[in-house]
């Protein structure tokens, strides 16, 4: 089946030992349909000779910058805007690296800094370059950006080092970008997110949090992103890129949390309570910083409104999903909110067993709604974010297909 007809293809190939897959994904991407044309790094022509991807692409490679601007069809900015898709496969540590800081100093990069369209990377590196805390965070960069990053895969290298840091094989490659062509399946939806911790003042400078980081939210706003949502994120404090594409409130404290949300909602479908909003407030905030003394101080604390509950409870309320943090019986704490606070869904995780939960890159969730329930096994925040998107989908499309009247 040709499914990618019709779409234009922009490989970009830095150089990695992977560079010879990426011939095969050529041929692959013609067979499935789409215009492909390469472009080169001045490294990766000591892999591959242009030759190859010249003759399976049916279209000379451009390697230089100067190639693109001497070739009057194309210049590098029409070249940038002509893809639907510029996919960087291998992407060498130092390509991802040189991507996050906003070089431009070859073709390729100029490319990435100038397009308006998607952007994926397929990592391949050695496994030690991959586990490497600058390359972690080049590419957390790059990911919070939106740049689509895709594997790297685990496995043997052409180093002969065991790990991860392989490139996706080509038909794997091919079936995300399939995958990012398909329309999402919250196409137009409105989906309201809370993310982030609160704070509560205690005096001007000082203030009662808690451990939230904010990254599972803010993951799941991506991947409601790539779903086609239109996303509403609310955000406490966190040190987290936005995600692009999306509306964000940033708020502090859980009173302003539960305005922005309550402003927010009527016109959401769905509502995901992703932060860790704080149950309490500091009853009297001091007008000026506390002094310090030898006496003992008890500061009175009050209930904050509870903003799920809140949402749930409207009369014309969207689609509800919980989140519920718990250090023992996760599965009994978990329904007990689901049916308290009457959600359609709610992701449980032990907070207390390092599998997942405030602070990591990590996670592990025990999703429960009325009837069922799904476990996600534990992986990076990002692709948690992505299968409980899916799983809201499913049950949102199925909650609307349900109801009285509809088709
Ligand atoms: O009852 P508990 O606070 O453990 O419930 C957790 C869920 O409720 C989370 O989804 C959290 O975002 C939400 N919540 C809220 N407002 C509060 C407290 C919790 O929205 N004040």
């Amino acid at each position: 089946m040709q499914s990618l007809i019709n779409k234009k293809i922009l490989l970009g190939v830095t150089g990695g030992i992977a560079a010879y897959k990426s011939a095969e994904l050529v041929r692959l991407l013609i067979k499935a349909g789409a215009e492909v044309r390469v472009v080169m790094t001045p490294a990766a022509r000591e892999f591959v000779q242009p030759l190859t991807y010249q003759a399976l692409s049916g279209h000379r490679v451009y390697v230089d910058l100067f190639d693109a601007e001497a070739d009057s069809a194309m210049d590098h900015i029409e070249l940038a805007r002509w893809c639907d898709l510029l996919l960087v496969a291998p992407a060498s540590a130092d390509f991802i690296g040189k991507m996050a800081a906003g070089y431009a100093d070859n073709l390729l990069l100029t490319l990435c800094l100038a397009s308006r369209q998607a952007v994926a990377v397929a990592p391949a590196m050695n496994q030690q370059m991959f586990a490497n805390a600058a390359t972690a965070a080049n590419l957390e960069q790059l990911n919070a950006r939106g740049t689509l990053v895709w594997g790297p895969d685990s496995g043997e290298q052409a180093c002969g080092d065991v790990g991860p840091g392989r490139m996706l094989e080509p038909a794997h490659l091919l079936a995300n970008i399939e995958a990012h062509f398909q329309p999402g399946r919250l196409q137009g939806v409105e989906l309201l997110l809370t993310a982030g911790p609160t704070r509560e003042a205690i005096d001007p400078v000082r203030y009662i949090s808690n451990r939230s980081s904010g990254k599972m939210g803010y993951a799941l706003a991506r991947a409601a992103l790539r779903a086609g949502a239109k996303v509403t994120l609310v955000s406490g404090p966190v040190s987290l890129a936005p995600p692009a594409g999306a509306k964000l409130i940033a708020v502090e404290s859980a009173q302003e949390m539960y305005a922005a949300v309550m402003q927010a909602v009527a016109h959401s479908d769905i509502f995901i309570a992703c932060a860790a909003v704080s149950d309490y407030r500091v009853e009297q905030q001091a007008e000026h910083k506390i002094k310090k003394s030898t006496q003992a101080m008890t500061l009175a604390l009050v209930p904050n409104e509870d903003i799920l509950a809140a949402v749930s409870a409207l009369h014309q309320r969207p689609f509800c999903v919980g989140f519920a943090a718990e250090t023992r019986d996760l599965e009994k704490y978990a329904l007990g909110k689901l049916d308290a606070k009457h959600l359609d869904m709610i992701a449980a995780n032990l907070v207390a067993d390092g599998s997942g939960g405030f602070e990591t890159d990590v996670n592990r969730l025990e999703v429960f709604w009325p009837g069922g329930g799904h476990s996600i096994a534990q992986a990076s925040k990002q692709e948690v974010a992505k299968q409980l998107i899916d799983l809201i989908g499913e049950r949102y499309t199925g909650a609307l297909s349900a109801e009285p009247g509809s088709a």
